[in-house]
């Protein structure tokens, strides 16, 4: 059997996944670019066809893609992740470019001092402190087992001397720490927000395989968006940026708690590259 013929009959063989997630993991396993599967075909080895048929299954019985690669790209780092940490998605991404860009335009204020709330993989603070070299990171979670993803991330991109993290409860472990006195210009957060009641309607792969302390937050979704919303103003300077990723039918909560606090000059809700309402911009 040619190694061409090899791969597309072992990927046929595997029912249950869409053809370019098994074109994913076989580049994984064969190390390879994905073009290059057939363009350019290795010989899989028994064991990499093992290996292959294996994580294909469990990529059938649920497992995330991702989980079973073992990393994602994310702005210009590779974030390692696996059980016990969320993947970081698209739209995060994009929340983090754009948080950036609305930051150099306020004239990228002092204290040049972030902080990531819910750091997870650690894939804002560790993105986002390789774009921007004047940026100082502090990455707070309250889950150890996602700040060990996290410590990893940063250390895999050389980024330990500018990116710290913390177990803390949203921000509290900023009262213990050495914390510039007039706060960070820049607070980024992709929160829990999702409702307990909307667990059934998420895909099976994220409900049983990702951190639920990642995913939900309270009956209505919001407890972590309100909470972040009121305290983060504590702890930013002015002017001073805070970024949040919410739930697409989040804003209108979202924006009247902005306003509540009386705490911020000038806000806007933004969308995402789905056109979706899922950004929250709040200037001190
Ligand atoms: C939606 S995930 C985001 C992870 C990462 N920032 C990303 O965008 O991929 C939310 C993160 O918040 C953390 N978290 C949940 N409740 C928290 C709390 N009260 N204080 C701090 N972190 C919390 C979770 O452990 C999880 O890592």
């Amino acid at each position: 059997m040619s190694s061409r013929s090899g791969i597309r009959r072992l990927l046929q063989e595997i029912p249950g996944i869409p053809p370019h997630e098994a074109e994913q993991l076989a580049a994984h396993v064969l190390a390879v670019e994905r073009s290059r599967l057939y363009t350019d075909p290795v010989e899989p080895t028994d064991d990499q066809l093992e290996a292959l048929r294996s994580m294909a299954l469990r990529r059938a019985a649920g497992e995330p893609l991702q989980y079973l690669i073992g990393w994602v790209p994310f702005l210009d780092v590779r974030i390692l992740v696996g059980p016990g940490v969320l993947v970081p998605r698209p739209e995060t991404e994009y929340l983090a470019q754009t948080a950036l860009e609305v930051w150099r335009s306020m004239g990228a204020p002092e204290p040049r001092v972030a902080v990531d709330v819910g750091t997870g993989s650690g894939c804002i603070a560790a993105g986002l402190a390789l774009a921007e070299p004047r940026l100082r990171w502090i990455g707070l979670d309250i889950s150890a087992e996602a700040l060990g993803w996290a410590g990893r991330n940063v250390r895999e991109n050389g980024l330990d001397s500018r990116v710290d993290l913390y177990n803390s409860d949203l921000f509290a472990a900023l009262e213990s720490i050495e914390f510039p006195e007039h706060g960070a210009s820049l607070v980024i957060s992709n929160p829990p927000y999702v409702a307990h009641s909307e667990a059934p309607a998420l895909p099976r792969d994220v409900v049983d395989h990702e951190p639920h302390e990642a995913l939900f937050s309270g009956p209505t979704g919001l407890e972590h968006v309100e909470r972040i919303l009121g305290e983060a103003p504590r702890w930013l300077s002015s002017p001073g940026l805070l970024a949040l990723e919410i739930g697409e039918t989040q804003m209108d909560n979202a924006l009247s708690c902005v306003r509540e606090t009386g705490r911020y000059a000038s806000w806007e809700g933004r969308a995402d590259l789905a056109g979706r309402p899922r950004m929250v911009f709040a200037r001190t």
